[in-house]
């Protein structure tokens, strides 16, 4: 979850390891620090409680001069966010620092080990004993070799870590290494520069050459490159990766936060989702990365979609879009849930992994599980060369461009314009849709990116959702409501609203109001309806009236020109009309452009809302 940059070139480290840090403060934002290597060959330390901007006036007030530096933003685990607990953590000596991201499982007992051999602990984390592990080992046992230290090291933790190690001694490199599912390491190779970063828009700025860590790797990073090797030491070629994201789509441009240029963004991420995957001429959706063999696929009689969160909800939709269109059984399952279960895998089972970052510590242990079973595994990813994007059968990206905002938004819509993608491409080559059905499916996906173009413009020119925020965003509980392919709208809308305005809100399938939540529904709670023109549309009218009549307040999102909704509900959020089984897509916009006014209203951190972090990688 924490954010990790290191540097070694020419240039001055402090600022180039402060801007990758930004970009990736979205990870974890509680406390952050950084180490240079001084001109004088000696390591100095700066770290501040609080976002990245307390650390960036410290470094202000107290400039580091110096070409090699590490730096870290947290999200605490082990003890609370203060400057003593923020890293780079440092040996005795002060001559090695070393920052992490992940957990060591052991560490109370690695403490007291250390304890007893003479070791003081400045901090109340896990990472303290990281470093002075580095630091016994470097003088017992590895004659000053600072590479097989950090290995003996890695022998000694349980539990996730990636770690970059920076020692006085050895000026001219940095070390970087995994153990296990504890986020991404990438090197970024530059031209007599190079740079490490948890995730790749830290790097983008500076190259688009970049090589990703796998668990139980390790590199040794000077200005030349990198050399990388296993955790016995052995030699490995590792292959470099061009990643071809725009540096320009990590930057906030014109817009007020992350979050609200990604959600306006999305009439262009759908185009690029889209983008090569539709072939109409023969009528079929291209989906080569999927890597499924048409025998593989006939064996095929189960799908399993693991994932957590908002990629949670759109495995929602996705059930029922592949059962739809695919006519195969589709079980969801939150991926913390999965894992721990003792699930029923087998060779005959699809697992799809849906995730944005491609690092959620447990939506990778749920494929770790799959693959156990012998199941073929896909993920639905952003992050290209991610964990999950490398360690599946099939891959399908969701081509959405980085997303920062820490509320995923065109991660989401992509993701369900992904599994409708998948859906159809198992429906076709299973057989099952016809051709009539395809051409009618292949037109109206086609049209998604424009309607969503033109719902978002319409939305962006108007001061609809800011009134409509200024209306609502003093009431304390929502309750959301929808049924059959917008179900998951319901629940993605109401997580959408709590994560951002720390409003209480309730996602529920429309049919159960009667049986629970219709108890709660007076003036102070408000109803948010999800009513488009669908095959369940009578019923959620008869919901809106049952609201009404026990005086709640209804906002509908609906067919604009739906006079029927617009007399019985307060309020209509309008959608363009498209083919059913895409609603989901265009209906969850208004309630993100809602959950976000509503949060600028309140004067919340919207693009790094308090306790959250954008990759869970611990826990
Ligand atoms: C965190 C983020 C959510 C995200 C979830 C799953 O909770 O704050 O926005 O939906 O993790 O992340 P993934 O990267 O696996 O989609």
């Amino acid at each position: 979850m924490c954010g990790i940059v290191g540097y070694i070139g020419a240039r001055q480290a402090a600022s180039i390891v402060l801007n990758g840090l930004r970009q990736l403060e979205y990870r974890g934002y509680d406390s952050a620090g950084m180490a240079v290597l001084g001109s004088d060959g000696s390591l100095q330390i700066r770290r501040e409680v609080g976002k990245l901007g307390n650390l960036a006036q410290l470094l202000a007030e107290a400039p580091v001069e110096g070409a090699v530096a590490v730096g870290h933003t947290r999200w605490a685990t082990h003890g609370p966010p203060s400057q003593r607990n923020a890293h780079p953590h440092r040996s005795p000596d002060g001559r090695i620092v070393v920052v992490q991201n992940g957990i060591v499982e052991n560490f109370a007992e690695l403490r007291s080990r250390l304890q007893g051999q003479g070791y003081t602990f400045h901090s109340d984390t896990d990472t303290e004993v990281i470093v002075h592990l580095v630091h016994r080992y470097y003088h017992n046992g590895c004659d000053g070799d600072l590479a097989a230290a950090v290995r003996k090291t890695l022998a000694d933790l349980k539990g996730p870590s990636a770690i970059v190690v920076l020692s006085e001694d050895y000026p001219d490199q940095l070390i970087a290494a995994r153990l296990g599912n504890a986020g991404g390491v990438a090197i970024g190779l530059g031209e007599d520069e190079t740079f490490i970063a948890s995730d790749i828009p830290a790097l983008l700025q500076h190259t688009r050459q970049v090589v990703f860590l796998e668990t139980r790797q390790m590199a040794i990073i000077t200005r030349q490159g990198a050399t990388y090797f296993d955790l016995e030491g052995q030699p490995l070629h590792k292959t470099t990766t061009t990643i071809d994201w725009d540096p320009q789509a990590a930057e906030k441009g014109e817009f007020a936060h992350y979050m609200q240029k990604e959600i306006f963004e999305q009439g262009r991420s759908l185009t690029d989702t889209l983008r090569g995957r539709l072939d109409f001429v023969n009528q079929r959706v291209v989906l080569d990365s999927l890597n499924l063999s048409a025998a593989k696929l006939q064996e095929i009689d189960k799908v399993t979609i693991v994932a957590c969160g908002t990629s949670y909800y759109a495995g929602l939709v996705g059930k029922y879009l592949i059962e739809r269109l695919a006519r195969l059984p589709v079980e969801v399952d939150y991926a913390s849930e999965f894992r721990y279960r003792s699930p029923i895998v087998s060779p005959r089972h699809l697992v799809l992994a849906i995730t944005q970052s491609g690092e959620t510590v447990d939506t990778l242990a749920a494929l770790e599980e799959a693959r156990k079973g012998g199941a073929f595994t896909a993920t639905i990813v952003n992050a290209i060369g991610s964990q999950a994007a490398r360690i599946c059968d099939g891959v399908i990206y969701m081509q959405a461009g980085p997303e920062i905002g820490v509320a995923s938004t065109k991660a989401f819509t992509a993701s369900v314009t992904d599994l409708f993608l998948l859906a159809f491409y198992l429906g076709q080559e299973r057989g099952i849709l016809n051709e009539a059905e395809r051409t009618e499916l292949l037109q109206a996906v086609a049209t998604l990116p424009g309607l969503a173009g033109t719902l978002l413009e319409d939305a962006w020119q108007s001061n609809f959702y800011q009134q409509l925020a200024e209306q609502f965003h003093g009431f304390h509980n929502f309750l959301y409501l929808g049924r059959g392919i917008n179900y998951a709208i319901a629940r993605e809308g109401a997580l959408k609203l709590k994560e951002i305005s720390y409003i209480h809100a309730e996602g529920y399938p429309a049919g159960e109001m009667k049986h629970g939540p219709i108890a709660l529904i007076d003036e102070k709670m408000p109803t948010v309806v999800i009513a488009p023109r669908d095959s369940v549309y009578d019923k959620m009218v008869s919901q809106v009236e049952q609201v009404k009549a026990r005086r709640g307040a209804v906002l509908a999102v609906a067919h604009a020109d739906d006079e029927y909704i617009r007399q019985k509900a307060d309020v209509v959020m309008p959608i363009p009309k498209i083919h059913e089984l895409l609603t989901p897509i265009l209906a969850v916009m208004p309630l993100q452009i809602l959950a976000y006014e509503m949060a600028v209203r309140r004067g919340t951190d919207v693009d790094q809302p308090r306790n959250l972090a954008k990759s869970v990688t611990v826990e």
